[in-house]
């Protein structure tokens, strides 16, 4: 069993009694607020938080607002300061591209579309992104002034073309990149690129041919993939999934998703990787949404009023739990282009998609406008991944949006526990008067704890080392009960087509001094439960969460590390 916070379970059952009242009297769950603030330039159709204070987005070259040298820009970095935003220069095409960040920090977007000029436009000011590889290196400055994006694809590319790939951080810092496909392609993966490769690259720049992706065409675009914390990667694509060893080289295949729901594009579910708790670290995958359409069936005889599956799956990634194969669960509607977004207090914040039809743009039978989906869901809902089975899914204290977040949109949790919502667009290029225009607008989804006295950590340092134990100072507010506190090391992901590649949390030790001035926290045991790299640290106190720290986890050395830290004991 996994407790959340680390107490002999008889202990945690006096407190629970005890904390009925305390929690419905001092510590109100709260509502949560979409507040709409600023607008980007470009469809904020990948975004990543690159420091605590900015978010880097990329998009295609069709037609975006935002200039840069007299052309379109495709690139733009997000300062959460002001929530304005400006252009920065690319070469390559970034349109379907995936990336994380590195083990020294640096941020690496990888893949793309080949070259597409706007009509009319001569003078060619982006290359060929299929190859690509995008450097922007650890940017100091709040503003992210004299930050830029590094590109040579003469000599800096992938070994081979790859559109709607994915992209995570492995247990030695370095990216695997996942499957993708060569062309543009009007629905399914009729050319895919069934393969495996990494940067820094490994095997001499060779790739490594996936019998898994292989099968799982043609519905297997954006594979949904996870670092497991022995090191190994589990990956999920169309109705089927694995565990890939990376050293050794060997896929071992998992049960199938049941009743026939394909989870990767173009009928994107979306999946996670559930909390991790100490002493054991057990990884459990939840998937959600997606359709059980037959991906037999041509495109232009499905219909955008396809309902979408509200189908959720669960395996525990253990011998016995792989044994009892995917537990079904179902959420209160079915959605496409779901996100899943990891809370600092170990809960799931489902939100965005459609309740009905496809991801993808013009490829139906009856389209609306340009979007292969309709009927969007409007409001978010929680799954408490330790609630009993049958209950996880809950809405108290969510608010509905009226702003649609359907095909390409990015969304990212933010340091002020806030989530950044943009982009949108199911159209070929900019468009202003569809039903479900090219969205510009950026909302954040503010917690409660935005607007409460919240704790507050300080004197955290840059950089914390596996399994060795580090102090910082605390600052509790009196009405809170300290009894339940949760310390959270997250990675907020890479956003991108209903995924957030190298989304973690990991839940850490923590000891809080006699005074409640100080809290000792043990990092994790080694690189392979946290993929040495950025992360934020996050304190909850009795569902209060205060903001998020930056730390550097691990020695910092640029791909691939050595092993660090102490291995797991099972
Ligand atoms: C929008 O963001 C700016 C800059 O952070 C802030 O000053 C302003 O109060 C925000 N507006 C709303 C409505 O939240
Ligand atoms: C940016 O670069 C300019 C010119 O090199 C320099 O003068 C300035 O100090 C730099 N600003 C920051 C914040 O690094
Ligand atoms: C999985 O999907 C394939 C088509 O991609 C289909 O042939 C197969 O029946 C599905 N399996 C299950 C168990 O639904
Ligand atoms: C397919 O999914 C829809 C939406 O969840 C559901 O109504 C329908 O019963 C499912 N069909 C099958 C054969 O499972
Ligand atoms: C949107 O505007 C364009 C150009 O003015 C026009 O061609 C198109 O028919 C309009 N679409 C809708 C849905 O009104
Ligand atoms: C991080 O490693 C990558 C890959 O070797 C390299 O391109 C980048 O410059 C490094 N960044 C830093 C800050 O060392």
């Amino acid at each position: 069993m996994r407790s959340p916070s680390f107490l002999p379970s008889s202990f945690l059952f006096a407190t629970l009694y005890l904390s009925v009242l305390r929690v419905a009297s001092l510590a109100p769950k709260g509502e949560w607020t979409f507040v709409q603030n600023g607008t980007t330039g470009i469809t904020a159709l990948e975004a990543i938080l690159v420091s605590p204070t900015l978010i880097l987005m990329f998009d295609r070259v069709l037609g975006d607002p935002l200039q840069i040298d007299g052309h379109q820009a495709w690139v733009e970095l997000w300062n959460l300061e002001t929530n304005t935003g400006f252009p920065l220069n690319a070469i390559t095409d970034t349109f379907c591209a995936s990336g994380a960040l590195l083990s020294n920090g640096t941020m690496v977007s990888v893949g793309g579309q080949a070259s597409e000029l706007p009509p009319g436009v001569t003078v060619p000011p982006d290359a060929d992104g299929r190859m690509g590889i995008r450097i922007f290196e650890p940017c100091a400055d709040p503003a992210g002034l004299n930050c830029t994006l590094f590109e040579d694809p003469a000599t800096l590319h992938l070994a081979a073309n790859r559109w709607y790939t994915s992209a995570i951080r492995i247990f030695d810092g370095s990216l695997m990149i996942i499957g993708g496909t060569h062309e543009e392609t009007p629905f399914y993966n009729t050319d895919p690129e069934n393969s495996f490769e990494f940067f820094p690259p490994k095997d001499n720049g060779q790739t490594r041919f996936s019998p898994f992706l292989a099968r799982t065409v043609p519905t297997n675009l954006f594979p949904r993939g996870f670092a497991l914390p022995d090191g190994k990667v589990f990956i999920v694509a169309n109705n089927q999934s694995i565990i890939y060893d990376v050293e050794a080289q060997t896929e071992t295949i998992l049960p199938t998703i049941p009743n026939g729901v394909h989870v990767t594009n173009p009928m994107d579910g979306t999946a996670t990787l559930l909390p991790l708790s100490p002493p054991d670290f057990i990884p459990e995958v939840l998937v959600c949404g997606g359709s059980n359409s037959s991906d037999a069936t041509p495109s232009e005889e499905l219909s955008s009023q396809d309902p979408a599956s509200d189908q959720c799956t669960r395996i525990t990634l253990t011998p016995e739990g792989i044994k009892k194969g995917w537990i079904i669960e179902r959420m209160p509607e079915g959605r496409m282009m779901p996100e899943m977004i990891l809370l600092p207090n170990g809960q799931v914040l489902i939100t965005n998609g459609a309740g009905t039809g496809y991801a993808a743009i013009s490829s139906v039978s009856d389209p609306i406008g340009n979007s292969n989906a309709d009927h969007p869901v409007l409001t978010p809902v929680f799954y408490d991944p330790e609630a009993s089975l049958g209950s996880r899914f809950n809405r108290e204290g969510l608010p509905t949006t009226n702003i649609p977040r359907l095909y390409h949109s990015g969304t990212t949790m933010t340091p002020s526990g806030a989530i950044f919502l943009a982009g949108s667009n199911p159209n070929s290029g900019v468009v202003e008067n569809a039903t479900f225009n090219t969205e510009f607008r950026v909302q954040f989804l503010n917690p409660p704890s935005l607007s409460r006295s919240r704790p507050s950590v300080s004197r955290v340092p840059e950089k914390i080392a596996f399994n060795e134990p580090f102090t910082v100072d605390i600052d509790i507010p009196n009405d809170l009960n300290t009894g339940d506190l949760k310390v959270a090391l997250m990675d907020l992901g890479f956003s991108t087509h209903a995924f957030h590649s190298s989304s973690r949390l990991v839940f850490m030790e923590a000891q809080l001094s006699g005074n409640q001035k100080s809290l000792t926290i043990r990092p994790p045991p080694n690189n392979r439960v946290y993929p040495p790299g950025p992360a934020y640290i996050f304190v909850t106190v009795d569902d209060v969460t205060s903001t998020g720290t930056r730390v550097m986890v691990g020695n910092g050395a640029s791909p691939p590390v050595q092993d660090q830290g102490v291995p797991l004991v099972s």
